[in-house]
């Protein structure tokens, strides 16, 4: 039986890197036995331009149907003036709240191939296997109240970071479930020495923990969590915070693997529905030049069948053609060595569907 699946291009690099994933996913089908159907839609600042809507009704309708929704990036300069109701960064933030993907799963892991492209000294990352269990659906991102107000003579502007128990124990379950089955560690990244929601969090997650002995739970301060992750990231396993954390923390594991080019997500929700998106952006510096590292977004997509559409086999696949490209040498730009020769885009997403067999 076909399951449905959604992708969402979006802005800038966005249509790129999912071009080579929809190249990759007709492959699949042709060749593989992926039995899947595809839709695609508009979202963010190209829905705007088309609708006036950054997240057209229908997006949301085809992605609550959808077994996977594959997303590369949203946002830009020339939507930046908008309202914040119609930025196409509101949009991202609506889809993942309506579809509840409260789970964000962030792995950095560093191919052996790439110890060179990362900024850090091999020895500090070769062989980096961790991953960041991001909140996604509360905290400061959610918060009410929030706004900009006139204020005794002054702008304001204000924001809320609250979490509920429920939602701190929900993704505490998810992170203790990811640990066992990885190595069995996991660190839970707050400010407890200062937020009160920091202390709440704490105090969830260590009741959460007792379901979990065979996992290993400690604690740290998110300004010590930056450190650590630039001094030794090796120390970590599993990962989880709160939305705002998890997105500083990932962007900075990401360049432990060489490159934000590199790093896949996935979202998911209590039915195991998922979001599945690169952790870049639109990256407007390079949209439109065939620059782009499709990577992040093919590993997504293999992301996707491993955790929505039931198929290991054909992410494994998908995992060792990466590998294998890397292997050859082949780079694009943001993981080449300086001075070295680089690839394009679509060379790379060619390179990775010829390293399926
Ligand atoms: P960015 O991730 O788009 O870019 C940061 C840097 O990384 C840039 O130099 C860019 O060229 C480089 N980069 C990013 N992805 C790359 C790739 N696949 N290959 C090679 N290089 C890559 O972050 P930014 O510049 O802070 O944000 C640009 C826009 O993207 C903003 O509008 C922002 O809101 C949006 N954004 C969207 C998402 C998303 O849709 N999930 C995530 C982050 C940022
Ligand atoms: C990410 C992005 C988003 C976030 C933005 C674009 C809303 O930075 O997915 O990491 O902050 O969650
Ligand atoms: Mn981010």
């Amino acid at each position: 039986m076909s399951q449905k699946i959604l992708l969402l291009p979006g802005d800038g690099i966005g249509p790129e890197v999912i071009a080579e994933a929809s190249k990759l996913i007709d492959v699949l089908r042709l060749n593989h036995g992926l039995e899947v159907d595809v839709t695609q839609l508009d979202i963010g600042g190209a829905a705007y331009d088309q609708s006036g809507d950054p997240l057209p009704e229908d997006v949301l309708i085809q992605a609550r149907a959808s077994a996977g929704v594959l997303l590369g990036a949203v946002g830009g300069p020339k939507w930046d003036g908008l309202e914040r109701s119609k930025r196409p960064e509101t949009a991202l933030l609506k889809l993942r709240s309506a579809l509840d993907l409260y789970a964000n799963l962030r792995p950095a892991i560093l191919y052996s191939e790439l110890a060179d492209a990362s900024t850090l000294k091999t020895e500090v990352v070769a062989d980096l296997d961790m991953l960041i269990v991001r909140e996604l659906t509360g905290g400061i991102y959610f918060g009410q109240p929030r706004g900009i107000e006139q204020r005794e003579g002054e702008r304001v502007g204000f924001n809320t970071l609250v979490y509920s128990e429920s939602e701190i124990s929900r993704i505490a379950h998810s992170a203790f479930k990811t640990a066992q089955l990885r190595n069995k560690r996991l660190c839970s990244v707050d400010k407890a020495n200062v937020l009160e929601v920091s202390e709440l969090w704490r105090e969830v997650v260590e009741q959460v923990a007792l379901e979990y002995p065979d996992v290993e739970l400690s604690h740290m301060y998110v300004d010590n969590a930056a450190m650590q992750l630039v001094r030794n990231p090796k120390q970590f396993d599993v990962i989880v915070t709160g939305n705002m954390f998890g997105d500083i923390l990932s962007d900075c594991a990401a360049m432990l693997t060489g490159s934000i080019g590199m790093l896949p997500s996935a979202s998911l929700n209590l039915s195991s529905q998922g979001l599945y998106e690169p952790v870049h952006g639109s990256a407007p510096d390079i949209a439109g030049q065939g620059k782009a590292n499709p990577l992040a977004t093919i590993l997504s997509l293999a992301m996707m069948l491993r955790y929505s559409l039931n198929h290991a086999d054909l992410a494994d696949k998908i995992e060792r053609a990466v590998k294998q490209v890397l292997k050859s040498g082949l780079r694009t730009p943001d993981i080449a060595v300086q001075g070295g020769k680089s690839c394009t885009t679509e060379q790379m997403g060619d390179a990775v569907i010829q390293g399926l067999d």
